[in-house]
């Protein structure tokens, strides 16, 4: 498995696992797909030195992804980074997620990054084990914020300071 910075030419194939996540109702907030246009203007707010987008690539083929976000738009929060992580179904279960957030955490200070956060719906178990194996620590917990069709959930704040 290689990791490397995401070209546009990769969007699609990002695309493609964030859409198969999204019906699932367990990872992200969304209701319905949305498209590689539409994702444009997110792709291009990411920056190899500053806020990056990593593919994970196995036999040339994208397995999963990990990007980073600016947190709060505001001066003191400058060293402090959200990061999102998706892993296509057939890929799962192999390391790749852990691979590709134990780069995010080496990374940090490359990326001048001193704390990273995670947005975790509450019911989303299999990511909450997955941070918390990586050293991050639940911070917050915004209580049935989500609102789905037939349920309400909490939103978890994970998060790990950079050494
Ligand atoms: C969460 C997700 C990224 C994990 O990807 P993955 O590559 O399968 O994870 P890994 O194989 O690296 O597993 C690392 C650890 O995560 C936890 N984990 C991963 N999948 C799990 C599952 N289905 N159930 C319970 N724990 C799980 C385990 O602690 C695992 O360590 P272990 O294998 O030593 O037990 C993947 O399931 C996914 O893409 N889910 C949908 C998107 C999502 O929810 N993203 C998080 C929102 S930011």
């Amino acid at each position: 498995m290689i990791i490397r910075d995401a070209t546009e030419a990769d969007l699609p194939a990002i695309i493609e696992i964030y859409n198969a996540a999204t019906a699932t109702r367990i990872s992200t907030a969304l209701f319905e797909p949305v498209t590689v246009e539409e994702r444009l203007p997110w792709f291009r707010r990411h920056s190899p030195n500053t806020f990056p987008l990593w593919v994970a690539e196995v036999d040339r083929r994208i397995a999963g992804w990990l990007s980073f976000h600016e947190f709060i738009r505001r001066p003191a929060y400058r060293g402090t980074a959200e990061i999102s992580i998706y892993v296509h179904e057939k890929f799962r279960r192999r390391g790749i997620a852990r691979r590709l957030l134990e780069k995010a955490i080496a990374d940090a200070p490359r990326l001048k990054t001193r704390a990273l956060v995670g947005y975790v719906l509450g019911h989303n178990e299999a990511s909450l084990r997955l941070f918390e194996g990586s050293g991050f620590q639940r911070w917050g917990r915004l209580p049935r914020i989500a609102r789905f069709e037939k349920s309400e959930r909490d939103l978890v704040i994970v998060g790990r300071h950079i050494a």
